[in-house]
Formats: structure tokens, sequence, C-alpha cells
């Protein structure tokens, strides 16, 4: 039996986002969200779901000052039959809990938050988007609240979980991205935080990708911490080649995030037949096999941009284009496969979806 989570709802209803016009990524919210806060000693306590409103904090919460947070993002999406289909939300909050270890954040029950989630997506279905490339996006995240101004693990908590009906990540849909491979400035290192969803990480990213953003790219590709020779991963998605016809994506090192959808699309290439190699990539190898016209697709994967082929890749003075700037094929099985699950358009034979 899971702790009672009470409900109140809210009295003034928010503005829904208009049917048919552009739905933009993460900018609105639903009218309700999930909290349970944590006090050393007592663990995770009240468990509720209140409207969606400004929160008060404390500006001497630890989180402003030392950045102890982490977050997930999973998504809810509505079926054809009516019917809402999560995607392998489990894996959300184990590696939240995976965060949480790293950050000496205290752990949550999986399937605890799993429940959580979906009677928050239940109370606020009608938000749901149903237009093509549209969800609702479900991100959870924990803040360390402690009014205190020495360094050390905050001894209270709060967690949340808001729901945003959001489009696609990128504005331009399934169009292939351009890539900035980023030569300066490094992400993780060996014993970081690369493997969790902390903040920091993004914060430490925003001016690589601000960069290439000046520069016409959407997104960086970061290599190794080490040598900056190797490919890790891009600023908000894993990333995978197909070279020879075999799909080959950077291994899991600790410093790259385990991502749900890399896995995922490991296990569906698998299933169309195709090898895949999971190894350390260099970039030098990449720029080589597109030269010598080896490199048949590049896409990342993630759950907000969830298969983005990508159309070049930039590096030094190389400019790589890739499949003439079209989406592959491989990267459009993928896609197909993986969003019609999501969707329950096609068959979930991997046991991947949670019916709420
Ligand atoms: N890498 C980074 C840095 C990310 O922020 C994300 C997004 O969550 C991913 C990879 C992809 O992970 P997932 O497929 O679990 O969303
Ligand atoms: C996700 O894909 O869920 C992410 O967290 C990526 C991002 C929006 C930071």
């Amino acid at each position: 039996m899971f702790p009672e989570i009470s409900i109140t709802k809210t009295t003034s209803p928010r503005k829904k986002p208009e049917v048919g016009q552009p739905l933009p990524f993460g900018r609105n919210f639903t009218d309700h969200m999930f909290v349970m806060d944590y006090v050393r000693g007592q663990g995770w306590i009240n468990p509720r779901i209140v409207p969606y409103a400004p929160i008060s904090i404390e500006p001497a919460a630890m989180v402003f000052h030392y950045g102890q947070a982490v977050f997930e993002g999973l998504k809810a999406y509505k079926c054809d039959d009516g019917s809402i289909n999560l995607f392998r939300p489990n894996c959300n909050y184990e590696r939240m809990n995976d965060s949480n270890d790293r950050l000496v954040i205290p752990q949550v029950d999986v399937d605890f938050c799993v429940h959580a989630t979906k009677m928050l997506v239940d109370l606020d279905k009608d938000w749901i988007p149903s237009g093509k490339g549209e969800s609702l996006y479900i991100r959870p995240f924990v803040i360390a609240t402690d009014p205190f101004l020495g360094v050390r693990a905050s001894d209270t908590y709060t967690f949340f979980i808001l729901l945003s009906p959001s489009g696609a990540y990128y504005a331009h849909g399934i169009q292939p991205v351009k890539i900035y491979v980023e030569d300066k400035y490094v992400r993780a290192v060996r014993g970081g935080t690369g493997f969790t969803k902390c903040s920091g990480n993004y914060a430490c990213s925003l001016i690589a990708q601000t960069t290439a953003h000046d520069l016409g790219y959407e997104q960086v590709l970061w290599l190794d911490g080490v040598e900056q020779k190797y490919i890790e991963e891009v600023g908000a998605m894993n990333i995978m080649f197909v070279i020879d016809g075999k799909l080959v994506t950077p291994m899991l090192n600790g410093s790259i995030l385990p991502g749900i959808t890399r896995r995922s699309c490991i296990e569906i290439a698998k299933s169309l037949g195709y090898e895949v190699e999971e190894r350390r990539v260099s970039i030098d190898e990449i720029i080589e096999a597109g030269k010598a016209g080896k490199l048949d697709e590049c896409f990342g994967t993630g759950t907000a941009a969830v298969v983005s082929p990508v159309g070049e890749l930039k590096y030094e003075d190389n400019i790589i284009k890739i499949n003439n700037g079209e989406i592959g094929k491989l990267t459009q099985k993928v896609y197909d496969t993986i969003t019609g699950i999501q969707s329950g358009k096609v068959e979930d034979t991997f046991g991947w979806v949670t019916k709420i």
C-alpha cells in the first residue's frame, strides 16, 4: 500500500494551449503539480497534489547556492482509443535514484513515484495534446531546501512533478539538426556527474551551446573530458551513427547519461536485425567515415528530442554533411517504431508501455 496522496483541486483553471496552434516545448503547465517533502529522520512525507502555482522558498535554500538538484523527463501520450500511455516510467525513477546517490539526495520509492505520476497525469488528462509529435512532458525534480550557507548535504528536500503539454523539442520537428562538436569546453570528467541528470551538468553546458547557436548550430556534441578525442553525447540527447550498415554508439562510461531512449533504440535496432556496437567512438573515426562516404546516418535520441536526425557535424575546420541532410533509413524505422509504441499505434512487443 502506498501512502495516501491528498488532492487539492484548482478553483481557477489555467488557460489551455489552443488546439491547432503550434505547441512549444516546455512553456505551458497544467492545472496541478505533485509535491512531497523530505525531512531527515522522517523520510519523504506529505505527498500531495496541489494547484500549479509559485512556491515559497527561503533565499538561503541550499539549492540556490550549491546546486544540489536533480531532474528527470518522461512523457504521457494519448492513444486513439482514449487510453493514456507512459513510456518506461520506472526507468526514469530508477535513474533519478542513481542521480540522487551521486548528489547525496535521499532515495525515492520508484513504485510510489510511478503511482504519483499516474495520479497526476490522470487528474490533468484533458491537457494531454494529441497533435502530431505532441505529448505531455513530465518533469519530476528534487531540490535541497535547508536554509544554510555551509557546504554539506541538505537535511531537507522537496520533490515536484510538473506536467507540460509540449510539441517537438526542436521547433522544426523531425528535420535534421546541425551539430557543433565542442573542442574547447568539456561537460563531464572521469569520476564526475556526467551519468546523472543533475542540474549543474546543464548549467555548465550553456556556454558551449550559446556559442554553437551563434554560429548557426542547434546543439553541441561533447567529447570526453580527458583526451577530448572520444564522442560522448549531445546537450539533450545520446548520439548514434550508422557506419557501414552497423549501428555504432558511445558505450556507457560513467560520464554520459544512460538514456532510456538510447537503450530502447538499441533494442529496436537489434530486433530489426542490425548489428549494434556500443564502444568508444573517436571524433576522428567519424570525420574519416564521413569523408570516405561510410557515415550513412547519424541521429540523436532523447525523451524530449525523441529520435532526431543529424544532417551536419562541424568539428574544427571539417564540415561533414550526412545523408544529404535527409533522414536515413534506420533513423526513420527507429523513429516510427518508438513513436508508434509510445502512442499505441504499434504493438508494444517489448513491454515498455504502462497504461494509466
Ligand atoms: N543526454 C542528455 C544530456 C540528456 O539531457 C538526455 C535527456 O534526458 C539524454 C541524453 C537522453 O536521455 P533519455 O533518452 O532518457 O531522455
Ligand atoms: C529530456 O529529454 O527529457 C531532457 O531532460 C532533455 C532536456 C529537455 C534537458
